[in-house]
This record gives structure tokens, C-alpha cells and sequence, in this order.
């Protein structure tokens, strides 16, 4: 637990499931107040809400699609009219599909970038917006992947938005540093969430998965989440501008791992 979270608010995109899901509950176990985005599913982020208030948080649902901009602002302005403020911001809201390089619609290239990189830079730069004209020294966290730094083919642009998130969080830590803004980026590995449920429910690929990983396991939500808290807390104050990769290692070049090459 982190004492200094009690009361903080904590907004979050795409927060009724998965990776999302599992911050927003453990924000509610430190009894922070959480602004839950979700796209679509509204009865999921009622779920969401409920599992929060339960856990001794409080917690308001607000519908929004993060690559449109009066969207954006409308989860920074809930907050502030809710809970008063905005102390944590975290840019989840995160898609991907496969397809090869060359045969990749614009439409699936430009669905990507916006949802993953355009959505998390409204939601730095309208946080970042009211800190500064607030006087506040917030947070921001932007949900990065270990495929900011590995490459990975039939995801050019995912791994295109993650690469970006990387230049984006390092330039934003340094711009507002002199204001104690402080902006890190999370890079889980391979997690279970609906984003891989397909891939992990055949147990030829989930293996393949689980070879790629030092720990030898595919990560939980709640291992991410724990994550989350330690950087939004003051646990964290002097850290600013990193990749806290949570991957089992993944990113440790495991080929190598029994002594080979
Ligand atoms: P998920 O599919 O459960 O969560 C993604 C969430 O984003 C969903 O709730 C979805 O409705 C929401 N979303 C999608 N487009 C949106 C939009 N335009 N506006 C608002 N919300 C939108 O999958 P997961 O795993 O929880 O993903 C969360 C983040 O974590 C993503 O950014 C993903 O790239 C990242 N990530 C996940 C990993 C994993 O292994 N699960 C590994 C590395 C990164």
C-alpha cells in the first residue's frame, strides 16, 4: 500500500479490461479516486466502478474515444468536476492487429497510431495542460510495450506507435522536469488480457509465447497494476523520463539465455 494515494485522482483510458481493468481496481485498493474511461462497453466500467467502491475507492464511468481530441479533454474535465482535480494520468488505451507490412490498409496503419500514440499524446498534453495552469505536480503514465524497443513483424504499426511513445515520454519528462511533471512509460511483456486471449487459448502459440520469457510465465494484470502504483507514488519522486519494462525479461535477449551465441 501506498499511503501518499489515499484521495490522489487517478484518471485512466480504456479501463474496462484488461491491463486497464486491473489498475483502476488496485487505485481503488489504495482508496484513490478513479476516473474510468471506456470505449464501448459500458456495462464492463460499470463492473469496473462497483469493484473499486468496494475496495474502498471512489470511482465515476466516462465514455470516450481517445483519438478524438474533445474526448480527451472531456476525462480531464470529469475529473476535475468529480474529485476536484487531476493528480495521475494514464494513457492505456491500446489496440493491435496483425497484417503483413505490405498488404497493410492506411485505414489499419492510421487506426493504430491514433488509438496508441495520438490518443496517448492528447492525454499527456491535456494533463500536462492543467498541471501547469494548476500549479500541480502531477503524473503522467503511458502504457508502452517491450515492442518500443523489439521489433515485431505483422505489427508494424504497433510497434511504430510503442517506438513513439518512447521519444514522446522521454521529450515530455524533460520539457516539464523544471515543474517536478513527472512522465514514464510502463513496457509489460506478454500479458493476459482480451488482447491476447485468441493467442493464449491455443496452447501451441501460448507456449511459443511462454519460450520468449526468461520467468517462463505469461505476466497478470495485477503484476502490471503494482507496477502503476509505485510510479504514481512518491515512492517513485525522482524518476522521470523511464521504460519500467515488467516482462519476465523478455526484453534480455532470451535466445542467449543458455549460454548460446
Ligand atoms: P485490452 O484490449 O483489454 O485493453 C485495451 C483497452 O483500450 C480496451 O478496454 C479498449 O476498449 C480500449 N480502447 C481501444 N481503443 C480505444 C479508443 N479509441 N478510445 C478509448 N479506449 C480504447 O488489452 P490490454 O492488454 O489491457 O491493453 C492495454 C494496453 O496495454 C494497450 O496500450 C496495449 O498495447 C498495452 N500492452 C499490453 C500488453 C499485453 O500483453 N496485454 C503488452 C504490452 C502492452
Amino acid at each position: 500500500m501506498y499511503t501518499d494515494l489515499k484521495g490522489k485522482v487517478v484518471a485512466i483510458t480504456g479501463a474496462s479490461s484488461g491491463l486497464g481493468k486491473a489498475m483502476a481496481i488496485r487505485f481503488g485498493q489504495e482508496q484513490a479516486k478513479v476516473v474510468v474511461n471506456y470505449y464501448s462497453n459500458e456495462k464492463d466500467a460499470q463492473t469496473v466502478k462497483e469493484e473499486i467502491q468496494k475496495a474502498g475507492g471512489e470511482a465515476v464511468i466516462i465514455q470516450g474515444d481517445v483519438t478524438k481530441e474533445e474526448d480527451v479533454k472531456n476525462i480531464v474535465q470529469t475529473a476535475v468536476k468529480e474529485f476536484g482535480t487531476l493528480d495521475v494520468m494514464i494513457n492505456n488505451a491500446g489496440m493491435e492487429n496483425p497484417v503483413q507490412s505490405h498488404e497493410m490498409p492506411l485505414k489499419d496503419w492510421n487506426k493504430v497510431i491514433n488509438t496508441n500514440l495520438t490518443g496517448a499524446f492528447l492525454g499527456s498534453r491535456e494533463a500536462i495542460k492543467y498541471y501547469v495552469e494548476n500549479d500541480i505536480q502531477g503524473n503522467v503514465i503511458n502504457m508502452s510495450s517491450v515492442h518500443e524497443m523489439i521489433p515485431w513483424p505483422l505489427f508494424v504499426h504497433y510497434a511504430a506507435s510503442k517506438g513513439g511513445i518512447k521519444l514522446m515520454t522521454e521529450t515530455l519528462a524533460l520539457e516539464y522536469a523544471p515543474k517536478r511533471i513527472r512522465v514514464n512509460n510502463i513496457g509489460p511483456g506478454a500479458i493476459n488480457t482480451p488482447i491476447n486471449a485468441e493467442k493464449f487459448a491455443d496452447p501451441v502459440q501460448r507456449k511459443d509465447v511462454e519460450s520468449m520469457i526468461p520467468m517462463g510465465y505469461i505476466g497478470e494484470p495485477e503484476e502490471i497494476a503494482a507496477v502503476a502504483v509505485w510510479l504514481a507514488s512518491k515512492e517513485s519522486s525522482y524518476v522521470t523520463g523511464i521504460t519500467l519494462f515488467a516482462d519476465g525479461g523478455m526484453t534480455k535477449y532470451p535466445s542467449f539465455q543458455a549460454g548460446r551465441g
